[in-house]
């Protein structure tokens, strides 16, 4: 029998068997990472070779430049997490892997090695897509986290609002129509002159500063659930280029602060009418700039004023890493979706595969 004949009858096997051990694989952008999950939620290893200061010195990730460095490091990075997990391969129920959004070539990387240890140790393969990898990050941070909440979901490539009605079943309420939140951080970081990861240089900065510029977002959305952040994002590029040319002096950290509250207060006054508006009762944050100290701060107040519990993933899972791509992976195989066969490719844009409300 061929490879994919044989999974399907394995896979189908695993929706019932009791313990699910899943290695799982994420390359997308600029972290290479494997790890060993358990059950969906027990994370017996997960390991991250990040390549941040290989590509700082480019102020930002070099496609090209991640690739490569995935090819290197993902032998020794599958070989530690199989290690740490203190597991032997032949343990391993499935492989699962992020098959997109992300770096077509940085994806590849992910999706090969994958192919090829699901085919050496006779398992199934799961395609995992990335955005609700970070949805998972959740699943393994708070173990009794269950749905249906409302996601908001904040990364370097997508924001959006998401009912996540089930662990499957999902309906975007609302979405950015141009940047993502992360990439207007990363270019305002820019911009001030902080080195590449921008968000978490905002971040501290605005620590030191006050909200001064006093920004606001578009008024044109103001009534929907989606958003828009190239405005502020050019706002703050115009004013430091204006300023450099009149030889003036700007205060970064107050520029920080004002545009990371303006931002912060967007998401957070969205999300939570999204929870009063589908009344439910559960907001889950999603994504790298859910790592904001500031939007998460925010958000535990509204939320606890207007009496809706708040879930943000432990830090370590918020950026990206594999823990939360074998989280939901477990889901995945548990609803019988998501079997690969080897002629599995990257994808660099995935949709948020769900009904538009
Ligand atoms: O989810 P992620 O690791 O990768 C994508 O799937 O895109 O998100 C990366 C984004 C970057 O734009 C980074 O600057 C941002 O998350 N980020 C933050 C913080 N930590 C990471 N943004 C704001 N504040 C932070 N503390
Ligand atoms: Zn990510």
């Amino acid at each position: 029998m061929k490879y994919y004949e044989r999974m399907k009858e394995k896979f189908e096997k695993l929706k019932d068997k009791k313990d699910v051990l899943i290695l799982s694989i994420e390359s997308s952008c600029d972290e290479t990472s494997v790890a060993v999950v358990k059950n969906g939620r027990e994370v017996l290893s997960n390991i991250i070779a990040t390549q941040i200061e290989i590509h700082r010195r480019f102020g930002g990730v070099v496609p090209e430049v991640a690739s490569r460095n995935h090819i290197t490091a993902i032998y020794n990075i599958f070989n530690e997490a199989i290690s740490q997990a203190g597991i032997t391969k032949e343990q391993i129920d499935a492989v699962a892997v992020t098959y997109g959004a992300g770096l077509m070539g940085a994806l590849l990387v992910g999706v090969n090695f994958a192919k090829g240890l699901a085919y050496s140790l006779d398992v199934p393969l799961i395609a995992v897509s990335h955005v609700y990898g970070h949805i998972s990050a959740n699943y393994i941070s708070h173990l009794s986290l269950t749905p249906p909440f409302i996601c908001l979901m904040v990364s370097g490539g997508h924001t959006a609002i998401l009912k996540v009605e089930s662990y499957n079943k999902m309906k975007l309420i609302g979405t950015t129509v141009d940047d993502a939140v992360g990439e207007a951080f990363d270019k305002v970081a820019r911009v001030l002159g902080l080195p590449y990861p921008g968000g978490p240089e905002i971040d501290k900065l605005a620590k030191e500063g006050q909200n001064t510029f006093k920004f606001t977002v578009s008024n044109s959305l103001k009534n929907t659930f989606n958003f828009s952040f190239s405005g502020i994002k050019t706002e703050v590029v115009n004013l430091v280029h204006n300023a450099s040319q009149k030889g003036k002096e700007i205060n970064k950290a107050d520029l920080a602060c004002s545009f990371q509250e303006c931002v912060t207060e967007e998401l957070s006054s969205k999300a939570v009418r999204a929870c009063k508006t589908y009344e439910i009762n559960k907001l889950v944050v999603a994504g790298g700039v859910g790592a904001n100290s500031r939007l998460k701060e925010k958000l535990g107040k509204i939320c606890q004023e207007n009496n809706i519990e708040f879930f943000s993933p432990v830090l370590k899972y918020c950026t990206d890493n594999s823990a939360m791509i074998g989280s939901m992976a477990y889901y995945m195989i548990k609803d019988g979706i998501g079997l690969a066969p080897l002629s599995l490719t990257a994808k660099p844009n995935v949709e948020l595969g769900c009904d538009k409300i």
